[in-house]
Order: structure tokens, then sequence, then C-alpha cells
């Protein structure tokens, strides 16, 4: 039998829910849903939608779709080329912005230096600044955050060097944080060589010893981020395959799965996937908190997720806990297998100022 335990309910700071634009791989409701049956309160959207976030109308479509979700939620703003004059507009209805500086899945890349620069220069010092940088990129991103006094935030670091380089920007006094994925902490370049397609995402899969490398540097990390990516299988099947893996329903799972084997502690977790996303991005969630069962033992299967997409890398894998119930703001969201909460429950996130 296992043992039940009451947790702080999860922050997600990096899910693509795809609503609006992509709406047959995810929406509002089934992302937010995932999110919930996850054991997360609170996900942060990303812009790279279709069309993407990187205009007001664009953003207040996003707002009209998010009027659907089940889960609390925030949104980042997608920088572009043409776009830094909103900065101030765009900051006041979204918790930092995006950008893309190599790239993913999506049309928001920005690798122009003097694009870089007006961006960095307009978006409001104190406020993320969230990069998409893969390979020598992350250094480019970490020099912009400071040479205009920005705070840099570092999505999915998946590369050994990535984490030292970031570790000696810490020790210089750099306003920069970092995020990085459960598949990048579980799975390696040899499961994306069996996985396929499925096993593709943006950054891609690292060795064993990058893999190493982020496990052994956990104390640099400040966040634990899904990088919720879903495609439809038939799309991850197709002659030219999107990027992009699910991720909210097998974080938890798998994380506390790492501390029943010693691998991080209990506090750890928690202070990487809430403690820290609530106080760098401004979220709180009075009596929001999940019951997870652990001393299971489990096996993810894709096809039981609430994600519209219904598959996941992580097929198989056995996992010794699971997420029983999430509580949000003092109702039971998620629980008995099922979403306890209307369309519309979620509320949008505040910046605390
Ligand atoms: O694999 C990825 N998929 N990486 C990204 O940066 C974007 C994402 C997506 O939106 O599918
Ligand atoms: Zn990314
Ligand atoms: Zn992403």
């Amino acid at each position: 039998m296992g043992k039940r335990i009451q947790l702080p309910a999860g922050i997600d700071p990096h899910v693509h829910l795809r609503d609006p634009g992509g709406t047959h791989k995810e929406t509002f409701l089934t992302g937010t849903a995932a999110a919930l049956a996850g054991g997360y309160s609170c996900v942060l959207d990303m812009p790279n939608n279709q069309p993407p976030i990187a205009d007001l109308e664009a953003l207040s479509a996003k707002e009209r779709a998010a009027a659907a979700a089940v889960c609390d939620y925030g949104f980042w703003w997608g920088g572009t080329a043409a776009n830094a004059d909103l900065a101030p507009q765009a900051a006041a209805r979204c918790v930092g912005m995006k950008v893309y500086m190599t790239h993913t899945y999506g049309p928001l890349l920005v690798d122009d230096a003097p694009a870089l620069v007006r961006l960095f220069q307009a978006w409001p010092a104190g406020r993320p600044i969230a990069v998409h940088a893969e390979g020598s990129a992350t250094l480019a991103a970490i020099l912009l955050g400071q040479l205009y006094g920005k705070w840099v935030h570092i999505c999915h670091v998946s590369e050994a060097w990535q984490i030292a380089a970031i570790r000696r920007a810490k020790e210089q006094g750099f306003r920069v944080t970092c995020e990085v994925t459960p598949h990048h902490l579980f799975l390696t370049e040899d499961d994306a060589r069996a996985l396929g397609s499925l096993g593709q995402m943006r950054p891609p899969l690292g060795t064993a010893a990058d893999r190493q490398a982020l496990w052994d540097n956990l104390d640099v990390i400040d966040v634990l981020a899904t990088d919720h990516a879903p495609h439809t299988l038939e799309e991850k099947r197709s002659a030219n395959p999107p990027p992009g893996v699910p991720g909210l329903e097998t974080a938890l799972p798998l994380m506390l799965t790492a501390v029943a084997e010693g691998r991080l502690t209990l506090e750890r977790l928690v202070a990487l996937y809430h403690d820290a996303p609530a106080r760098l991005f401004g979220i709180s969630a009075p009596d929001s908190f999940v019951v997870v069962e652990t001393g299971v033992r489990a096996a993810i299967r894709g096809d039981t997720l609430q994600t519209k997409c219904r598959w996941t890398p992580f097929e198989g894998m056995a996992v010794g806990a699971r997420v029983l119930e999430t509580w949000v703001r003092g109702t039971r969201a998620w629980g008995d297998g099922r979403i306890l909460v209307a369309p519309g429950f979620g509320q949008r996130v505040r910046r605390g100022e």
C-alpha cells in the first residue's frame, strides 16, 4: 500500500497550450486539465501560437481562449524584431517576454543582433526575459542580460557546458535563472534513437554525461519546467514531425520517484516545482496543494492522460508515485481520476509587485 502525502501544488512556468491556432493539439481546457491531473495549480503559457502572441490583438485572442481554463494561468509575450515598442503594454498583461534566439517550432525566431538589442533595451528591468537559446546562443543571452541590466531566464538547460556557464554567471552575480525539464533529466540521445520522432524536441536530448551534469548541478537550477509541447501522434509520425513532447502529467510522478531513489530531497523538489516559480514569477496560490500517493508501482501510460495528444515519451516507464488530488484555492479541482471544476474555474495570475 502506498503512503498519501500532501505537498504544495505545482507551478509550471513553461507550457505550450496551442490555443488559439493549434487546438487540434491542445486547448486551454485540455491543457489545464492535464496540469491539474499532473498536480499543477498554475501554468505559464508560451507565445508560439499561430499567429504568435506578438501583438496586442493576438494577446487579446489568447485572453479569450484562456477563459476556458480549469487551472490558474499566465502568459508569456513573444518578442520579435518588430515589436520592441509594445514592451510596456505587453509587460502589463504578461508575466515576462519570451525570445526565441535559436530555431524551434513556430515563427518567432529572432537571431539578428540589432533586434535582440532593441528587445533587451525595451523590456522592463526586474521582469523576466525567458530565452530559447540552444548552443552558443546561451552565451549571447547571458551577455545581453548583463549588458542591458535585465533578468534572463534560460529555458530548458540541456547540456553540461551550459549548466557550468550558468553557474559561473551566477557566481559573478549576474541576474540569471534557469530551468530544466523532466525529459532532459530522465532521457538521453539513446532514448531518442529508440523513440524516433516521439523523442524529438528542442533542445534535443543530450548525452548521458549531459544528463548527469544536470543532476550534479541541481543546486544551480532554479525551476523545474515541463516544456509541455503537445503535437498529435499523427503529426509526430509524419514525414516532417514537429519537435516537442507533452510533460504536465508525468513530471511529478517521475520526480517523486527520483526522490524515493535518493537522487534529490523532497524539499529540493518542492523548491523546484513550487517555491522558486512562485517567488520568481510573483504567483501566490493560497490553499493550493496536491495529494500524492508514494510507494506505489505504476507504469506511465499515454492513453490514460488528460492531454489531448494522449501519448508520452515516457511510455511504459515505472514510477513510484501518482497524483490523487489537486486542490486550487481551496477547491478540489482534480480527484477520483477526473476534473471536478467547470471551464472558467482557472484564474489569470496577476504579477505581485
Ligand atoms: O520541442 C519544442 N517544442 N521546443 C520548443 O521550443 C517549442 C516546442 C513547441 O512549441 O512545440
Ligand atoms: Zn524552447
Ligand atoms: Zn517551450
